[in-house]
């Protein structure tokens, strides 16, 4: 497990030569080196974020190409990154791809055993499942998908990677964060708060962004670019941010049977297709109901927090890193912990990449699909203003996402109406 940098190299080279796919190869029980080649798909924002993360938690992986549909975006990342962590940034121009096919060169390169996948959502089932047929271990940010067609995908990648032993984790980094872990092992294991009974959860933040379309550019590119805005790319807020939320819900109580949601939208952009908020009562089996707020409104105050009511108690488990407190019903205060979040961040990472190696691949996706389909759950029950039950949800036809995009093909924009508006 101590070979040196060159050897590393050296070993490589001979090893593709020989026409070998890839010197870790996956399921390979003596691998050769701890070190893992990553490629990355989406270098925005969080893109940027998680291949930070990974090369700061884990010493032996390093990046060595990349994707992006703005090609000046994944350059531009990669020299920040390389500024960060130096040699183990190594993504000459010539493994820098861009336009819509850019990521199946990164997910093809046999080079390659560990994909990050953090472009906007709507792309992500399709980028999920050919990186799991290339038998890449995978990365993948939230939401996972945006609607019932990509939750399948999700659930068929899901099956796969378990059959090949390949990894998946999933950018919920809560699960990961011990103010979250702790506060739910309190709950579930110690009854701290007696019978949990049903909980609320909010995603109440201001304004969010909105790019503005540029000179010349086709519907497809302005979409891709402004992908916040259209339901098949981002899910709306309720998906693209509430996940992080309503994946709390499903950790405490698992599946709803049923969704039953309102909403608003007063101040949108004209061509967005976005709601402002959304306001669903999931409920769960013994009639049992739990609660999501979520909305951006400009100038108003934020709130991101979950409570869970128990008979014997209350647990707010707090966002970010504001931490987590269990009282009691006098609200006598029986436990609380601190939150830091960015220590969630890289432990996700962390967690993939060490059950890689020790070859117990970590494959987490089909809990992150329930969740993001919860999230897609609510947001059709608002948008049809009916109840919206999981086994129809589940089996929905709602498929999204433009698969004639890379003609340049996307739908006209258009803002969901109860009583106008059908679910597929
Ligand atoms: N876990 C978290 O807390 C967290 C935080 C922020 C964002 N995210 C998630 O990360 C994802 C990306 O968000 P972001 O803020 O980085 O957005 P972003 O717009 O900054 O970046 C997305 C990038 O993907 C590129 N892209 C879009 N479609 C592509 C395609 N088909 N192939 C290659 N590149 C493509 C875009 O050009 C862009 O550079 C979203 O799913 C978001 O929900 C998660």
């Amino acid at each position: 497990m101590s070979i040196s940098r060159r050897d590393f190299i050296v070993t490589s080279a001979a090893l593709g030569a020989a026409g070998y796919a890839s010197p870790f190869a996956i399921g390979s029980p003596n691998q050769p080196s701890k070190m893992l080649n990553i490629g990355l798909v989406g270098s925005g924002g969080r893109g940027s974020g998680a291949a930070n993360d990974s090369l700061t938690a884990n010493p032996n992986v390093r990046l060595v190409a990349m994707a992006d549909v703005d090609l000046a975006k994944a350059k531009a990342a990669r020299d920040g990154l390389k500024k960060a962590h130096g040699d183990r940034v190594s993504v000459d121009d010539a493994r820098i791809y861009g336009g819509l096919d850019g990521f199946m060169k990164v997910i093809n390169d046999p080079t390659i055993d560990l994909v990050i996948l953090t472009t906007s959502p709507g792309f992500r089932p399709g980028h999920i499942k050919a990186a799991v047929e290339a038998k890449k271990h995978v990365f993948a940010e939230k939401p996972v998908c945006t609607d019932s067609a990509g939750y399948r995908t999700c659930c068929e990648a899901h099956d796969l990677a378990l059959k090949q032993g390949t990894a998946i984790v999933t950018g919920t980094q809560y699960r990961r964060q011990p103010s979250f872990m702790e506060a739910i092992r309190n709950i579930k294991e110690k009854g701290m708060i007696g019978e949990p009974v049903s909980m609320t959860a909010r995603y109440c933040a201001g304004e969010i962004w909105y790019r503005d379309r540029l000179p010349g550019q086709s519907d497809a590119d302005y979409q891709i670019m402004n992908w916040m805005h259209f339901i098949w790319a981002s899910g709306d807020q309720i998906v693209e941010q509430a996940v992080h939320n309503i994946d709390v819900v499903h950790w405490m109580f698992g599946t709803p049977r049923s969704a039953f949601a309102v909403g608003s939208r007063w101040h949108r952009p004209a061509d967005s297709e976005m709601w402002d908020s959304f306001k669903v009562d999931y409920q769960f089996d013994g009639g049992r109901l739990c609660s999501f707020t979520g909305r951006h409104w400009p100038k108003a105050t934020g709130d991101f927090d979950n409570v869970v009511y128990g008979s014997e108690g209350i647990a707010q488990i707090k966002a970010f890193s504001n931490g987590s407190i269990i009282s009691d019903r006098n609200g006598k205060e029986l436990w609380r912990m601190k939150g830091d979040i960015g220590a969630a961040y890289r432990q996700e990472h962390k967690d993939l990449v060490d059950s890689i190696v020790a070859g117990k691949p970590i494959v987490e996706l089909r809990q992150t699909a329930e969740s993001s389909l919860m999230a897609v759950m609510g947001r059709e029950a608002a948008y049809t203003g009916r109840t919206v039950g999981w086994d129809e949800i589940t089996g929905a036809k709602l498929d999204l996402f433009p698969h004639d995009i890379a003609k340049g093909v996307v739908a006209k924009p258009f803002v969901r109406i109860p009583g106008e508006y059908e679910l597929a």
